[in-house]
């Protein structure tokens, strides 16, 4: 039988700088990938180590660029793992194990509203739901993503944002406006219709017509911004079911082995790393 930990070798098909310490990797293997919203993997390198990472894209939302199977990654460089990989080029070698644990319920969110919201690197693991809804559109209700960042910098996909915006509504907001000329992104410009805010992105809650009876939520950020998304979200009538966070622990095997990653009781690796408020409000271990 074959040994769940062994890493499965991924080459990168290409490199593509996001934002400030962010790069989103696209990686094949020799067999098509498949995986769901809100999944992750291991990924590492044998004799540096692991790190678990959402999965950025993937074939099944029918990206035309993944047709082959691949899969994106995008990672922030903060550590022994992922400063480790900050330097592979494209045609580099890597490893993965996965894909893990229990994604965003977007099969219940079919019919309903749908509110995403994400804080800073959180848009990551909610980006293949956002794909999925675009390629079905007519299967959901009012779909609003919610997006806040430190500064522009530190903003993911921004240039998917016109394309995402003929569908769904977006609210964006930064915490600071920084010096634009030293971006990496072209001049961060009015050019969404709902424009940049400066604030925080619990600020644009009641921007947002909220009917909470028909809408469900995913939320994925810094935990103590899902704490008071979450709360404000109940304060505009939601209940604590109809709410999804996204945990992130210190994880090692990914596949609820180890008991690195238990959060009282819950192994993040495989009971999440999606939650639904309800499940996950209160607990000891947390903020939330
Ligand atoms: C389900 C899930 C999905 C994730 N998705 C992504 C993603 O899409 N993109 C992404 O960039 N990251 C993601 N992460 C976060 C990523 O896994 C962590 O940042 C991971 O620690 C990086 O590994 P590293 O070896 O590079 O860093 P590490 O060496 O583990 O260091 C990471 C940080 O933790 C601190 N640290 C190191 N050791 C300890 C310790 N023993 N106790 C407490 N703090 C310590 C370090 O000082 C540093 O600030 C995800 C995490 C989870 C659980
Ligand atoms: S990472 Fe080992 S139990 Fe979750």
């Amino acid at each position: 039988m074959k040994n769940p930990l062994t890493p499965i070798k991924a080459i990168i098909k290409d490199i593509r700088p996001e934002a400030e310490g962010v790069k989103t990797y696209t990686l094949s293997t020799e067999f098509s990938f498949v995986a769901e919203p809100g999944q992750f993997n291991m990924i590492g390198y044998p004799g540096v180590g692991e790190a678990p990472i959402s999965l950025s894209a993937i074939m099944q939302v029918g990206d035309s660029t993944l047709r082959d199977g691949s899969f994106k990654h995008t990672i922030k460089s903060v550590g022994r793992v992922t400063d480790f990989l900050k330097d592979f080029k494209k045609g580099d070698e890597l490893f993965f194990r996965g894909p893990y644990g229990r994604g965003w319920p977007v099969k219940k969110a079919e019919k309903r509203d749908v509110l995403i919201i994400a804080g800073g690197l959180g848009l990551a693991p909610l980006r293949p739901v956002i794909h999925l809804i675009l390629n079905s559109r007519e299967s959901f209700g009012d779909v609003s993503l919610i997006y806040g960042a430190r500064n522009e910098k530190n903003m993911l996909f921004m240039d998917e944002f016109k394309i995402w915006e003929k569908d769904i509504s977006l609210y964006i907001t930064v915490d600071e406006v920084s010096d634009v000329s030293k971006s990496p992104h072209p001049p961060f410009t009015k050019e969404w219709s709902g424009g940049i805010n400066v604030g925080l992105v619990t600020d644009l809650l009641d921007r947002v017509k909220i009917k909470p009876e028909r809408v469900i939520a995913f939320v994925c950020g810094p935990e103590i911004m899902m704490r008071f998304i979450c709360r404000g979200l109940m304060m505009h009538g939601m209940s604590q079911s109809s709410l999804y966070v996204s945990l992130e622990r210190r994880m090692k095997c990914g596949i609820a082995q180890c008991g690195h990653c238990q959060h009282s009781g819950l192994f993040v690796c495989k009971d999440g790393p999606v939650f639904s408020y309800k499940e996950v409000r209160g607990l000891p271990d947390g903020v939330l």
